[in-house]
């Protein structure tokens, strides 16, 4: 919630704007939204016309941002939902809004805020990440991912994830040969694998590690929490690519000793350890993916965390909820969708055609970005150099095509995510199309790991509300008179 403080000091600095804008809080929503002025009465709400959709309202709040040079914090987005509440907001005259404060005028009426989806609300503190999704900067703790991903390799990133703190040389070296000593996965997981070859890779990882708690008899203590992350996050390649080597009964390639974790992990799944290029490609990429936040499987991880269950609970639900195609799964969806569309000359009349179908183009779109997601300026220039190098340039020239033909929706803060450019990159790499959410989670690992240890070692038991809408004191019909 803005400050009466916030509120003077953005009025002193924009005295000007503001006093032009005194009676013209209508004329910029009229313009905005592109309705005539007569329409803007105090009560038009969201969502009443058709021209106020959430990306009509995206670009109403920019633009009363940037005219009031005020920050909207996101606990205040949701309430400014009509055209009172937008002026009560920025009336500068109006301190009682701003010291009750909108969060206690519907604390009043309802006696329960709702945040649909949990957007735009902080339910803890971390030290994990920072996502500033107006300017689209992300962090590792405090670290740029723009430096991580020129300086740092994986093997570096995840030990700053798990320990909180760059590792020195000693550090990294021991932590490096427990990665390498843990590949290998018991027979008895091997079975359990051999089992599941005709499911999907991502079912297999979580059945996988739902399983391996078998294997842990100290599951429960913390005592062991890195020892068993580390082994966490040197085995999943293993799985993945024991699975793939399975399903189409060749023989399990042996995870290597002494190759990189990233070379390693292609090496298992195409039995020749990557050229040097393809190297440093992947492991830019692994270190792209590890960590964001406090996202739908981070939050699953943490909220199965909060009720004392042990890690391989947490990293199940984790990668459950990754699944799901408006989260990771999105990166199988974007190839799908690259290879119907087919022909950079084709893009625009697909995404009309999902545009009519009310349905997302894949690849777009981020609940907390505004703006370009900060992962994708790497991956945009990898996607680039690899469909150049390979002699396949037809798999950027589609992306591009899709950019360009989504120009109007990116105008609206709709911009490309991390899935869009990733998809072509794993295609590129020779990964089946079917394994790139559980190579993304395998990225992923260490960011969970850490978020899972950030809960325990301030322990809440995470536990939201509903708001109650059905029907309230109905009486018992015995079945036989209903
Ligand atoms: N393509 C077209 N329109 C999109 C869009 C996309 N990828 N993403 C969002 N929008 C539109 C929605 O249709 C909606 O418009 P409407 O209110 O007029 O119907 C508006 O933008 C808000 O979308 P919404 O889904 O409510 O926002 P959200 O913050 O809940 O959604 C995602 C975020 C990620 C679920 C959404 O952007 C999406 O479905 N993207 C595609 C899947 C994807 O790439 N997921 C990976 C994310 S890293």
């Amino acid at each position: 919630m803005r400050t009466q403080n916030d509120v003077e000091l953005a009025n002193s600095h924009n005295n000007t704007q503001i006093e032009n804008n005194q009676s013209t809080v209508e004329t910029l929503i009229s313009r905005v939204l592109g309705v005539p002025e007569y329409l803007i009465t105090d009560q038009l709400e969201y969502q009443s016309i058709m021209e106020w959709d959430s990306l009509g309202h995206i670009s109403l709040l920019l633009a009363l941002e940037k005219c009031y040079g005020l920050e909207i914090l996101p606990e205040d987005r949701t309430l400014l939902t009509s055209v009172g509440a937008i002026k009560k907001y920025f009336d500068p005259d109006s301190s009682e809004a701003v010291k009750n404060g909108f969060n206690s005028e519907v604390i009043e009426s309802s006696n329960k805020t709702l945040y649909r989806g949990l957007n735009g609300i902080a339910f803890d503190k971390t030290r994990i990440s920072s996502i500033d999704g107006k300017n689209g900067h992300l962090h590792y703790r405090g670290y740029s991912i723009h430096d991580l991903v020129e300086q740092s390799h994986f093997e570096e990133t995840a030990y700053l994830l798990l320990y909180g703190k760059m590792p020195t040389a000693k550090q990294l070296e021991d932590f490096d040969r427990e990665l390498k000593n843990s590949r290998k996965i018991p027979p008895a997981m091997l079975d359990i694998i051999s089992k599941l070859d005709r499911a999907h890779p991502i079912e297999v990882l979580r059945t996988v590690i739902s399983a391996m708690a078998m294997y842990d008899e100290e599951r429960n203590s913390s005592m062991f929490f890195k020892r068993r992350s580390i082994r966490l996050i040197a085995q999943i390649p293993t799985i993945i690519a024991a699975h793939l080597k399975l399903r189409s009964g060749q023989t399990i390639i042996e995870p290597s000793a002494t190759l990189s974790h990233a070379d390693n992990f292609l090496y298992m799944l195409h039995g020749t350890p990557p050229t040097k290029r393809v190297s440093s490609v992947f492991e830019k990429i692994l270190i792209l993916h590890a960590d964001h936040g406090s996202n739908a499987s981070a939050f699953a991880a943490r909220v199965v965390a909060s009720t004392n269950s042990d890690l391989y609970s947490s990293l199940t639900a984790a990668i459950a909820t990754f699944a799901g195609e408006l989260h990771g799964g999105a990166i199988e969806k974007v190839i799908g969708m690259i290879k119907e569309i087919g022909r950079p000359e084709l893009a625009a009349a697909y995404v009309e055609r999902q545009h009519a179908a009310r349905k997302p183009v894949m690849g777009f779109g981020h609940r907390v970005y505004q703006t370009e997601d900060p992962r994708a300026r790497h991956l945009r220039e990898i996607a680039y150099n690899l469909s150049r190098e390979g002699g396949e340039p037809l798999w950027f020239d589609i992306l591009e095509a899709v950019v360009e033909a989504m120009k109007s929706y990116i105008g609206k803060g709709i911009d490309v995510n991390v899935d869009f450019y990733a998809s072509v990159i794993y295609h590129l790499l020779s990964i089946p199309d079917d394994l790139f959410i559980s190579v993304f989670a395998a990225g992923r690992l260490p960011g969970w790991i850490a978020q899972v240890q950030e809960q325990y070692d301030n322990n809440i038991l995470i536990r939201p509300l509903l708001t109650y809408t059905g029907e309230k004191d109905l009486s018992y019909v015995p079945i036989n008179k209903r």
